[in-house]
């Protein structure tokens, strides 16, 4: 399976903050917002990653990511020209997905609770359709939701809707089989002028191929589209890590207990930061 991060867009949102620098290249507490993303696709057990941006931000990226063999891991990179969309995505990433199947992460989703890693392996291990998530918010009209029956099978699926049908928001994650490259060229701009990743969805589930999975109370799935959901994401991150001494999103962590990398390459890479906090972690992991 391949994996896809998308991390374009403007990110207007956070003006003035966005102006001059990428969303996801953000803190969130102590790492790029753009680690938290990646995280979630190596714990699918995901090694070959695809970075889409904007023409200016991409750079960056490959600044900050480089080839991914400190982690263990292929990152390729590829320009967004103009934010069409996140069906767009499957266009872009046609040749990077080749015969596979895909799951799509947006740059700016962060996810954490003890059950992410089963959830994960189940929708890795499902070859046909697609599976998305559901998961309970207050208000859920500034999202995808998806209203489904006793069973879990779908009803429908709506993006953004003025009078939600449930209050399960589709999170930013979402697992294709090969049909989505198919399925994404012939989806038509939504009102606002973009190819939706709900459109893609809804072919999904008029071929009755679309799956949901509920997201309980243990996992959280935090908001980063304002100042405020960027700090409460960070005091997060804070707490977790200072309380149990573990860390949310630490990529060479995650590459190292998956198997990706050994010992020799996790030392380096702590060697390298060992002046922070986070190298001196990576050090210490070698230690227990
Ligand atoms: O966060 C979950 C929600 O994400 C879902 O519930 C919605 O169904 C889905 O449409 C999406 O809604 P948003 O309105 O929040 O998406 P937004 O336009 O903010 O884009 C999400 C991320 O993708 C953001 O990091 C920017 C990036 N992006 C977006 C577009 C439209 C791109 O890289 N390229 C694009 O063309």
């Amino acid at each position: 399976m391949k994996g896809i991060v998308l991390a374009g867009g403007k990110g207007t949102r956070l003006y003035p903050m966005t102006k001059a620098v990428s969303k996801q290249l953000l803190p969130v507490f102590d790492k790029p917002l753009i680690y938290y993303p990646i995280s979630v696709l190596m714990l699918a057990g995901i090694k070959d990653i695809l970075i889409i941006s904007t023409p200016e931000d991409i750079p960056q990226y490959e600044k900050l990511l480089g080839s991914g063999e400190s982690m263990g891991v292929n990152f390729s990179y590829i320009v967004q020209e103009k934010p069409r969309g996140l069906a767009d995505a499957f266009i872009l990433g046609e040749s990077f997905i080749g015969d596979d199947n895909v799951c799509l992460v947006l740059g700016d989703n962060v996810f954490y609770g003890q059950s992410l890693s089963s959830v994960l392996e189940r929708a890795v291990a499902r070859k046909e359709g697609a599976t998305v998530f559901g998961y309970p918010v207050g208000d859920a009209r500034e999202f995808g939701v998806v209203e489904f029956d006793d069973d879990n099978n779908v009803i429908s699926i709506e993006e953004k809707p003025a009078h939600p049908k449930s209050k399960y928001a589709v999170p930013g994650l979402y697992f294709y089989d090969n049909d989505v490259v198919r399925i994404a060229k012939d989806v038509k701009p939504s009102a606002r002028g973009e190819i939706e990743i709900t459109s893609v969805n809804n072919a999904y589930l008029q071929n009755g191929k679309l799956k949901v999975e509920l997201l309980g109370r243990g996992m959280a799935w935090l908001d980063t589209g304002s100042p405020i959901g960027l700090l409460k994401a960070a005091e997060f991150v804070e707490a977790v890590q200072s309380r149990q001494g573990l860390y949310v999103a630490c990529l060479e962590e995650i590459a190292w207990r998956k198997g990706f990398i050994w010992d020799d390459k996790l030392e380096a890479v702590g060697n390298e930061l060992k002046m922070t906090d986070y190298g001196k972690y990576l050090l210490s992991l070698l230690q227990d």
